[in-house]
């Protein structure tokens, strides 16, 4: 750590350290400095703060750079699948063929939901939306595992093999679960000879032993688009996700609050309102220009559109837009969406707007066209970032629990009432 930076207050200078990441990023470490001076540091939505060290992902948003343990995006999607990649953001390193058996056979054992996880999913409100019973089940889970859930760090870490190989297997039959008890249909059990993929495929869509088996290229692409979505840093969800395991909180709980954040429409939930979007520029006869001007009068946002720490291409739409094609011609499907998504994109990669604002397609852009042929309903595909995003949330569960020392508590300029005395009923 070089101690080369020196902040001036009046006539006070404070000199800080300076922290220097693998990638050359660098960061003023102001930890001390309250302490020293008073000063806190203001910066609304912790869009220039460094929360944490983390060794699992990393971006560079400038260049559209995005790596898992140091492995490129690309080459794990060309060469990898999702459950391997899955033990690559949890423990650090591509398993052995001995460990990613065992990390399968782990998760091929626990599809099974305990029956009374099963009721208190299906104890949900009708209406509800299957990310609040996400979270629901998820908590749910955590009691049907006391053992694995109990709130003492040492112990939930010693267990942690087992809740994170529980929590993937089982979000997915959560999801499916949920899904099948609306449809009021029975839910085939998982064959512990296929893969997560086919297994969730066919909890959700399958039926007896004569219905059509999904073609390879359909389960590739599900397996491809968990794959894009395990992990993203120091995102809304997996910061909320180490902020709840910062105070102590088990996996479950965690993941439920990782959920609960993923759900709103500028974080996961912009991949259905890509859909919802996209349907209604299609039903209103646009093709996509008089939505892009309302866009750039501030009247709505392109969705799918713009990120955080993206000043570039995203990744993963890259990827997913290739994708996208495949997997349509594979089901022989074809969508008048997908040519709005590309007219979409094509004018706004042009539109002096989006340029200078440094406005590309993110992650929702084409993955919810992709889900939307496979079958799924729209408002599962939040869902559906949630199975692929659950390796990211236990990874970084797991860094706090190894190695977080501190509950995260940040501060906050107070802009409120000074002190004031209390008025009785009569007085006000
Ligand atoms: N359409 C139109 N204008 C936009 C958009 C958009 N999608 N995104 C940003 N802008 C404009 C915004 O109005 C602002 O303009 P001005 O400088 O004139 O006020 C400027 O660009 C900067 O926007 P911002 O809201 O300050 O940027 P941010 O970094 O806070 O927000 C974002 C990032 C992802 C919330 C935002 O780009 C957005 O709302 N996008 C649409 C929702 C979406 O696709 N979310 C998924 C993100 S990727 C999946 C994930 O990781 O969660």
């Amino acid at each position: 750590m070089d101690k080369d930076a020196t902040l001036h207050i009046g006539d006070t200078a404070y000199p800080l350290n300076i922290l220097k990441g693998t990638e050359s990023e660098k960061a003023v470490d102001i930890s001390l400095l309250r302490k020293q001076s008073k000063f806190i540091t203001f910066d609304d939505g912790y869009g220039n703060t460094g929360s944490c060290e983390s060794k699992v992902t990393f971006i560079d948003g400038d260049q559209g750079i995005l790596r898992y343990r140091g492995f490129d995006i690309t080459d794990l999607a060309t060469n990898s699948n999702f459950l391997e990649t899955a033990y690559l953001v949890i423990y650090g390193e591509l398993p052995t063929t001995s460990e990613l058996g065992l990390f399968r056979d782990r998760i091929s054992n626990y599809a099974k939901l305990p029956d009374e996880v099963v009721t208190a999913i299906n104890a949900q409100p009708q209406n509800s939306h299957p990310m609040g019973v996400l979270a629901a089940g998820l908590q749910a889970l955590g009691g049907a595992y006391p053992n694995l859930c109990t709130n003492d760090r040492k112990a939930d870490l010693e267990n942690f093999d087992d809740s994170a190989a529980l929590i993937i297997s089982t979000v997915r039959t959560i999801a499916a679960t949920r899904h099948r008890f609306l449809l009021n249909e029975q839910m085939p059990e998982a064959d512990p000879g296929a893969s997560y993929c086919k297994n969730f495929l066919s909890m959700m869509f399958g039926g007896d032993s004569s219905a059509p088996e999904m073609p390879s290229s359909v389960v590739n692409a599900l397996d491809l688009i968990f794959l894009l979505h395990a992990d993203h840093e120091q995102n809304c969800s997996t910061s909320t996700c180490r902020m709840i395991a910062s105070g102590g909180a088990n996996p479950f709980a965690s993941l439920a609050g990782g959920v609960s954040a993923l759900w709103g429409p500028l974080h996961g939930g912009a991949n259905m309102a890509v859909i919802k979007m996209l349907n209604q520029i299609h039903d209103a006869g646009d093709d996509g220009s008089r939505f892009i001007e309302s866009a750039k009068l501030g009247k709505t946002r392109l969705m799918g559109f713009g990120h955080r720490v993206y000043r570039n291409y995203d990744p993963r739409a890259k990827i997913l837009k290739a994708a996208c094609d495949d997997a349509l011609e594979a089901l022989g499907v074809s969508s008048p969406i997908l040519e709005i998504a590309r007219r979409l994109e094509e004018e706004a990669l042009k539109d002096p707007y989006f340029v200078e604002r440094k406005l590309y397609p993110n992650v929702d852009f084409y993955s919810g066209i992709i889900l939307q042929a496979l079958g799924f309903p729209t408002d599962m595909f939040t869902v559906l970032f949630a199975i692929g995003r659950t390796p990211g949330w236990l990874a970084h569960w797991k860094e706090i629990a190894e190695h977080g020392k501190k509950i995260h508590r940040p501060r906050q300029i107070y802009q409120g009432s000074t002190l004031r005395p209390y008025l009785s009923l009569e007085n006000r």
